[in-house]
């Protein structure tokens, strides 16, 4: 029996574990009526039976607009007055026009769970299926911005609607990134902004409240004191108030306390819980990025291990590289890949995208130094953006059905010098 004890042993911390998941949704939401009841507002012609207008929902990552419209939905499904049809795609997993196609047949069409099915059989099922009855269709797109072939996506969707002689598709469109947008057709972008939805960050008096609220179901009581729910709630709202950062710290950091025997969350707990849940947080962004930007975060991570070539023009901050020597190495990765590499226009690009999600940091050199130049610091482990970029570019070659040699291009890419 002795290995099996520790399962049955009841845990000193934890009364329900699951409500800290990050696809725990609670009964409540707090400080979002305001969200909810516009989402619903913006939905209520296609609940009702007629075509409403297209729905864009945006915000920072964790400030609740997967729970919120998880949480109509949820409401709207026991509601036996709406005619709609709903489907929710997750497009961390459906990241092609095909797969959300297939997604959604496969909701309302269970023989469509098959692989196999060509485009067009999809899409004439579907036009068929619609216009048998009249129906509405909304269709929920979570993380709009991984599409990768988007806006065909929006093409058919919106063509769709124009060969459907009864019925229709509403779009609801989620996103985290707001520069996504420029890569867009115009087209595509009148289409899926037809009516906004903005999500504010939480601040800190809110983030503690959702904490609070969360310590109740998930804790046992008296395990972690107010002044620790203020601590994780202040350093979350500075850094991005981000609920699900701020929930991941709590986790963790009961995690922390539990593994030790404890019946209380410590100050260190927190600390330690802090600094753990951030990078689990940047690793996590890495699997959303566009395929060039991993590869530039590929050729920093390997740049930074092996160190700067101008280590010595840069003395005292080591760790900082030349923006030429990043592109000549996003150049060597990309070819060694068999991808070809984009203009050094757009590297620029890629360069303030990963700035502005906190994987890097960047400053000017002063004069003086090769005339200005830009200068170039990983803020996360090398070796675990590596590995993280690895695992990612290996799972998406596979899902495509090549080989997945690629994994090597961190040795091939040094030939390239
Ligand atoms: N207003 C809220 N009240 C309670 N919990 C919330 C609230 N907003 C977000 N959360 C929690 O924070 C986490 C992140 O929310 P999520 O809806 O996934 O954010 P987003 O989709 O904007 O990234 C989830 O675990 C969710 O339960
Ligand atoms: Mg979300």
């Amino acid at each position: 029996m002795e290995p099996f004890a520790e399962i049955l042993k009841e845990s000193k911390i934890f009364a329900n574990r699951d409500a800290l998941s990050p696809h725990y949704l609670p009964d409540n939401l707090l400080f979002r009526d305001k969200q909810i009841s516009s989402i619903v507002k913006a939905l209520t012609p296609s609940l009702k039976g007629e075509r409403g207008r297209n729905l864009f929902v945006y915000g920072k990552t964790g400030t609740g607009k997967t729970s919120c419209v998880k949480f109509v939905m949820e409401k709207l499904r026991v509601m036996p007055e709406i005619r709609a049809k709903i489907s929710y795609i997750n497009c961390r997993i459906y990241n092609s026009r095909y797969r959300v196609l297939s997604k959604i047949m496969s909701d309302h069409l269970p023989i469509y769970a098959k692989r196999g099915y060509g485009i067009v059989d999809l899409y004439e099922r579907l036009i068929s299926w619609i216009e048998e009855d009249g129906k509405v269709l909304v269709v929920i797109i979570d993380e709009i911005d991984i599409v990768k072939d988007l806006d065909d996506l929006i093409y058919t969707l919106t063509r769709a609607n124009s060969d459907i002689k009864a019925g229709g598709i509403t779009i609801v469109g989620i996103s985290n990134k707001i520069s996504f947008k420029e890569d867009l057709d115009p087209r595509s972008i009148s289409t899926l902004y037809e009516n906004e939805i903005v999500f504010p960050p939480y601040n800190s008096l809110e983030l503690a409240a959702i904490l609070k609220q969360r310590v109740e179901i998930g804790f046992k009581p008296g395990i972690i004191e107010q002044s620790m729910l203020n601590l994780i709630a202040a350093i979350t709202a500075k850094e991005s108030g981000d609920a699900r950062l701020s929930l991941k710290i709590l986790s963790k950091a009961g995690e922390l306390a539990e593994e030790e025997g404890r019946k209380e969350i410590s100050q260190k707990d927190v600390e330690t819980a802090v600094k753990s849940a951030e990078e689990e947080v940047a690793y996590d962004l890495i699997s959303t990025l566009p395929e060039h930007q991993k590869l530039v975060i590929y050729a920093i991570s390997l740049l930074t291990m092996q160190g700067s070539r101008y280590r010595k023009l840069t003395e005292g901050e080591e760790n900082y590289l030349f923006s030429g020597e990043v592109y000549d190495k996003y150049v060597a990765v990309s070819n060694s890949m068999s991808k070809e590499p984009k203009s050094s226009r757009w590297y620029r690009k890629y360069i303030s995208d990963l700035e502005m999600q906190g994987l890097i940091n960047t400053y000017e050199s002063g004069k003086g130094m090769r005339g200005h130049t830009k200068l170039i610091k990983l803020m996360y482990s090398p070796q675990k953006i590596k590995a993280t970029v690895e695992k990612n570019l290996f799972r998406e070659s596979e899902a495509e059905g090549k080989t997945g040699k690629e994994g090597n291009a961190g040795k091939e890419g040094n030939a390239g010098e």
